[in-house]
């Protein structure tokens, strides 16, 4: 696990820097300046077509920006080809649809990455995606199919999976939201574990507990900008924007 960066905290890993995203006329990113030390757990919050999830898609490269610059890591996001490939292993995603292989067992999902990608021999790769299912709690499960397996139990591989491929962020767009109550919060308490071991983590989530238990800070978009951003407890309790306000009084009345 990347957990112990021996680089101070407050360092920089991911920066977007007047970041524009348009899908034809309409413009689904607005002037986006954003950093993210590392080690840092941001969660992201808004209204529905706010662009969360196109924030993060432009942070992996599976959106391009129409202007504007995103580093990660100091490097401007490759285009294409090797380069584009290393950054995708060099950021975890997990989505909230779990986009496991289904003909795969579960430790086949987990390892086929660090052996496709990164090159590393079966047997290494296996016993360290037993360490990571023993880590996300179903290491017991590693033969089954994912078809076998609960929602909460397939996110959590998701999560493995993505662990294996030792990202330096991790980006968790709602990961929770197609689970069944009972199941979410054993995948935020990995979440959390994560974010307690130091990983540098982007979450978009409407879950305040987790925001409040585990983020440094909350990023509120609307209509594609940054509205708002400040730490869980005051962006909870004294929202500043009307936007922020309005959102928030209809999140805890549902
Ligand atoms: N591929 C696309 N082509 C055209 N428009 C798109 C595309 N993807 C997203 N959009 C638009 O961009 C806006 C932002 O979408 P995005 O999916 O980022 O929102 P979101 O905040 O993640 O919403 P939700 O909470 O519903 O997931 C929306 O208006 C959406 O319709
Ligand atoms: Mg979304």
């Amino acid at each position: 696990m990347a957990t112990s960066d021996p680089r101070p905290a407050g360092d920089s890993l991911v920066v977007m820097s007047d970041v524009q995203k348009h899908y034809g006329d309409f413009q689904a990113l607005k002037d986006i300046d954003l950093t993210v030390s590392r080690g840092e757990v941001v969660v992201v919050i808004g209204p529905s077509g706010s662009g969360k999830s196109t924030l993060c898609r432009t942070i992996n490269r599976l959106e391009t920006i129409t202007s504007g610059v995103i580093t990660i890591d100091g490097k401007e996001l490759p285009k294409e080809g090797k380069g584009l490939a290393q950054l995708r292993a060099d950021v975890g995603m997990v989505f909230q649809s779990f986009n496991l292989f289904a003909h795969l067992t579960i430790l086949e999902n987990v390892t086929l990455g660090p052996i496709k990608v990164r090159g590393m021999k079966k047997a290494d790769a296996e016993r360290e995606a037993r360490v990571l299912l023993e880590r996300v709690g179903i290491v017991a499960q590693a033969d089954k199919l994912p078809a076998q397996l609960s929602g909460g139990q397939q996110q959590r591989v998701a999560i493995a999976r993505a662990l294996a491929m030792k990202p330096k962020l991790m980006l968790f767009d709602e990961p929770t939201s197609a689970l069944d109550p009972e199941m979410i919060n054993e995948v935020l308490d990995v979440m959390v574990g994560l974010a307690r071991d130091g990983m540098t983590m982007i979450v978009v989530t409407h879950e305040m507990g987790f925001a409040r238990k585990a983020a440094d800070r909350v990023i509120f978009m609307a209509d594609g900008q940054i509205v708002e951003e400040a730490a869980p407890e005051q962006f909870f309790t004294r929202p500043e924007s009307a936007r922020a306000k309005d959102f928030l009084s209809k999140l805890i009345t549902h």
